[in-house]
């Protein structure tokens, strides 16, 4: 902090004394000020659920006395987000801190653009709070350079229970019983299976299925080590079919629907299933639901024994002000808090990623999810979501993101020429 303090004449007697005091005084204030930081971060968490989990955050950084400035970019997946972004960085005015998450970080990292928390991180111990497969990540060097809010779990699938009642089935374990239901559903006039027809949904439906269908050993083998021959074998081109077969059950109006749109759809009964992390909690919460009774979420058919996992984190950027690097300080320590782990995490429908908490207030999905973390841990079938970033390098999965979109969307494709497209966008530099 810089004072005038030079420039001031030497003071003398009585007025002497209240100068001092005054100085005093003022210096208090202006440590005061310094105390209070604004905090620009970028986020793309808008819909019902986000927006409602982005309060808690903004309301506990102002109440460490700092001031939260929104930068939120609506868009599910954060592909509009990074954008903004990285225009942001390019002109030399990052925020103070961004969602970003997995590789992502380290290639902000690269670019020497992110600023060390681990004084923060040391002081309080985050190697022993997060888990090794997730502080890894927000590593730069050796050095946290993001902290970690939450663990979602990607391979799930919502059920509407009235839905699923008038039919008489039971929540499918199986891609037989899956289809066998939806078929009864179609018949019985409610959509099947809702979908927003956005990249980054099929790519993360096509991901559940894969994983479904070959178990995590294939998609450790296929997406994380980018095996070639495993992208375009016999296991892969199964899991397209089963992904192609759901479309037969999905509805007309599909394309550009956002993800929670589709969730609503679910909601209202509407349509009876979804694919989606367990984001979509936060908008059956939002909306009243109650899981068990209202809707039910299971682990998608076949990955009963997986955990795909996604992790939200915050990065910090370099940024030419004392003030504002103590917000950021302030945020990372919040970020990590127990208080806030707890609350953030019932809202958005995640788990905390701070080890050891209590979840007594969560309910039975949260739980069941947290059981099933450590199981996947201690069975080697946790994975991490390429489709949420946290595996492969933007380029790579944005050419995933192509071949699978386009699958999809075009009949005339087969799913061996999709699975060979996929070994050849796994080169993608
Ligand atoms: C994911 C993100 C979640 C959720 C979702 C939909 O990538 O990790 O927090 O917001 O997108 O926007």
């Amino acid at each position: 902090m810089r004072t005038q303090r030079g420039n001031l004449p030497k003071p003398a007697g009585r007025t002497a004394k209240l100068t001092v005091y005054a100085l005093g005084v003022a210096a208090v204030l202006a440590c005061g000020a310094a105390r209070s930081a604004e905090v620009e971060v970028l986020h793309y968490w808008t819909s019902g659920g986000e927006a409602k989990s982005a309060q808690v955050l903004k309301q506990m950084l102002d109440e460490k006395g700092d001031t939260w400035k929104d930068f939120a970019v609506a868009g599910g997946g954060g592909g509009n987000a990074m954008t903004a972004l990285k225009t942001r960085v390019i002109a030399g005015n990052p925020p103070a801190a961004a969602q970003i998450k997995g590789p992502a970080i380290q290639e902000w990292g690269d670019e020497g653009v992110l600023v060390s928390i681990n004084d923060v991180a040391k002081r309080e111990g985050w190697d022993k709070l997060i888990p090794p497969q997730i502080s890894g990540i927000m590593k730069y060097k050796g050095q946290y350079v993001a902290a970690p809010v939450n663990v979602h779990r990607v391979n799930r699938l919502w059920i509407n229970a009235d839905a699923l009642k008038k039919v008489n089935a039971q929540p499918p374990a199986t891609w037989d019983e899956f289809f066998r239901t939806a078929e009864a559903l179609q018949k019985a006039g409610i959509t099947p299976v809702a979908i927003g027809g956005q990249q980054w949904q099929d790519a993360e439906t096509f991901e559940t299925v894969a994983l479904g269908v070959g178990g995590a050993a294939f998609y450790e083998k296929a997406f994380v080590q980018l095996d070639q021959s495993t992208l375009r074998g016999p296991t892969m081109v199964k899991a397209l079919e089963t992904f192609k077969k759901i479309k037969a059950y999905t509805d007309k109006a599909q394309t550009g629907r956002d993800w929670n749109l589709a969730t609503g759809m679910v909601i209202s009964g509407k349509a009876a299933m979804q694919f989606m992390g367990d984001w979509a909690k936060g908008e059956f919460s939002v909306a009243g639901k109650v899981p068990g009774k209202d809707y039910l979420c299971v682990p998608a058919p076949g990955s009963q024994n997986a955990y795909t996992f996604n992790v939200d984190s915050f990065a910090f950027f370099k940024v030419r002000s004392a003030d504002v690097e103590k917000g950021q300080k302030d945020l990372a320590s919040l970020l990590l808090s127990p208080k806030f782990q707890e609350i953030f995490n019932l809202n958005k429908g995640s788990i905390p990623v701070r080890q050891g908490m209590d979840l007594s207030k969560f309910d039975t999905c949260a739980q069941r999810s947290a059981a099933d973390f450590t199981s996947a841990q201690a069975k080697g079938t946790l994975v991490p979501s390429w489709a949420h970033d946290m595996v492969d390098t933007p380029a790579v999965e944005g050419a995933f993101y192509d071949v699978i979109g386009n699958f999809w969307n075009d009949d005339n494709e087969s799913a061996q020429q999709a699975a060979d497209k996929l070994a050849v966008a796994a080169k993608t530099r």
